[in-house]
């Protein structure tokens, strides 16, 4: 397992929309397992491959507190069945987003469906952290990040922060 350098705002490979996986092999789940590694690394709760570059429909989470059994979650071309009317708001941030936190409001429940490292179809019913965690990955497999849902102008802030400090870093900015 190795652990991947992060793709961090502004790059505009995190607006690329991921393509789904259609082979599920060895190669895809080294890649699941490099990015679990780099997720606990981090350390993150979620990551999606296009965050290390790789556009495609991949995402690994795992939600379980500090010093509880680590449980690693892999979902391959994952997509929302269902969302509950009902809403809740987390304080999220983001591994691209480094030390940048806002509320978000998202439905509190979903249904997703899913393949599984094996290839397997599955379905997992989410509320809590693991629904927030769950939409703001897949949110990423379709180039969108959690700084889309704050108001424009805190969001303007927090780009021009960043688009600032690529430069000073000589990466290239949007
Ligand atoms: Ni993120």
């Amino acid at each position: 397992m190795t652990i991947k350098p992060l793709i961090i705002l502004p790059d505009p490979v995190l607006r690329q929309v991921s393509t789904p996986i259609e082979t599920i092999d060895d190669d895809v789940r080294r890649l699941a397992d490099d990015m679990l590694e780099t997720m606990y690394d981090a350390p993150g709760i979620g990551l999606a491959a296009i965050q290390i570059g790789v556009p495609r429909r991949l995402l690994v989470l795992d939600v379980t507190k500090e010093g509880e059994e680590k449980k690693p979650l892999v979902f391959i071309n994952p997509k929302i069945v269902r969302s509950s009317d009902d809403r809740s708001v987390y304080e999220e941030g983001c591994l691209s987003i480094p030390d940048y936190y806002a509320e978000v409001q998202r439905p509190a429940g979903i249904t997703v469906e899913y393949l599984d490292r094996d290839g397997k179809e599955q379905s997992i019913e989410a509320d809590g952290l693991l629904a927030t965690c769950l939409q703001h990955e897949i949110d990423h497999l379709n180039g969108v990040l959690f700084i889309d849902h704050i108001s424009k102008l805190k969001r303007d802030m927090v780009i021009r922060k960043f688009t600032k400090a690529a430069k000073v870093r000589g990466a290239k900015a949007i």
